[in-house]
């Protein structure tokens, strides 16, 4: 557990960087601290491995404050990841992932084993032991970071924007990374981000830091979402925090329609017929996998089977057991018929759900 006390720092030229800061970071969780820039959060950070040391108040790990530690003892005692990942450029990847270690007076062979061990862990390749970082990607290079952080099994894990330099696709892939490692490693980590997204995604818990280095909110994502404690944090979680809420709320709660599902080889007119009013139907193979939308209007008093005709695009679908709620409305909003195909694990069809049963769905959820 790590304390801020009535933490403060106030940096020589006047600056007030963090202004008595009280918080509670549970061991064995992820904690978010998100804000606008120049709000504290690295500071906070830092003062945790007495990289930035507090001007009031203390911080305590476990009870014991941090200054009762030798500074370097402490720091090898924690992880710490900034964003570009600050790798040594004449060191190979195994070497900069090796440095705690070594550092700890472990002999070198156990050393590179263990940074080969890690390498896997965070998903790099062994070819890669021998490069250098300039020879790596982004992503690849944030890997390496955090493998590096990760080397000596330190409790702690202080991540500052760890994966801000990397474009939107390799950041999904960390952030997902992340999530099992912490599953398997239960680390108490302390992540620092703009992006409310990845805050939401990755905490346990989320600080919002305002400007003037003080806490707006401390709390859950679902809560932080649902309840923002003043208009500040609610610009800051975005007007559109009751669509991120909805990632929080399984799609296994909607009732799809399989009553608009045909297969591909009834016949047009049949399928009309069936209908009712209804505007889209779908077609589906014979083992139930999707094929296309295809629009009433075109069907009535045709002969042809439905597989015969062009059909629109099913769009993406969302798996109707493990999916949020969020990802069905995402999936309705794309779909050309303004409708989306729940699947199950083998991705064959279960239903329909319309966006006017999402819309009655989400209210019931959310109110
Ligand atoms: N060494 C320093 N001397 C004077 N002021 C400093 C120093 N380091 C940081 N500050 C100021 O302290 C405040 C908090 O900085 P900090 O780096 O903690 O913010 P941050 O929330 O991490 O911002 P960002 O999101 O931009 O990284 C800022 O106003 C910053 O300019
Ligand atoms: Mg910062």
């Amino acid at each position: 557990m790590i304390t801020f006390e009535g933490a403060a720092k106030l940096y020589p030229d006047g600056t007030v960087a963090v202004d008595h800061l009280d918080m509670t970071v549970e061991t064995g969780q992820t904690t978010v601290f998100v804000g606008p820039s120049g709000s504290g959060k690295t500071t906070s950070l830092r003062m945790i491995n007495r990289m930035v040391e507090p001007t009031g108040g203390a911080v305590l790990i476990d009870g014991e404050d941090v200054r009762q530690r030798d500074p370097a003892v402490l720091r090898r005692s924690i992880g710490y990841v900034i964003q570009q990942a600050g790798l040594f450029p004449h060191r190979t990847v195994r070497d900069n992932i090796a440095t705690v270690p070594l550092l700890l007076g472990w002999r070198r062979a156990r050393a590179r084993a263990r940074a080969e061990e890690l390498m896997e862990l965070v998903g790099l390749e062994p070819s890669q032991a021998r490069r250098y970082p300039h020879q790596l990607s982004g992503g690849q290079q944030q890997r390496v970071g955090v493998a590096r952080a990760l080397a000596a099994d330190p409790p702690i894990l202080l991540m500052d924007e760890p994966f801000s330099a990397v474009d939107p696709v390799v950041r999904a892939s960390l952030q997902d990374e992340l999530l099992r490692l912490q599953r398997e490693l239960h680390k108490t980590i302390v992540f620092v981000t703009h992006d409310i997204d990845e805050a939401v995604r990755l905490g346990d818990r989320i600080a919002v830091f305002r400007p003037g280095g003080t806490l707006a909110q401390y709390d859950s994502p679902e809560r932080l979402l649902a309840e923002p404690s003043d208009s500040f944090v609610e610009s800051f979680v975005g007007y559109d925090r009751g669509v991120r809420r909805l990632s929080f709320f399984p799609a296994s709660g909607l009732s799809p329609r399989q009553d608009v599902v045909f297969d591909e080889g009834t016949s047009a007119g049949a399928a009309a017929d069936a209908l009712g009013g209804e505007p889209w139907a779908l077609v589906v193979t014979g083992d139930r996998m999707p094929l296309g939308w295809a629009s009433a209007t075109r069907l009535a008093g045709a002969d042809t089977p439905l597989g015969a005709l062009e059909l629109v695009p099913y769009g993406h679908t969302f798996a109707v057991d493990t999916d949020s709620l969020r990802a069905a409305l995402d999936a309705a909003v794309l779909s050309p018929a303004g409708r989306a195909v729940g699947v199950d694990a083998d991705g064959r069809v279960v239903g329909v759900v319309s966006q006017d049963d999402l819309g009655t769905a989400l209210w019931s959820v959310t109110e």
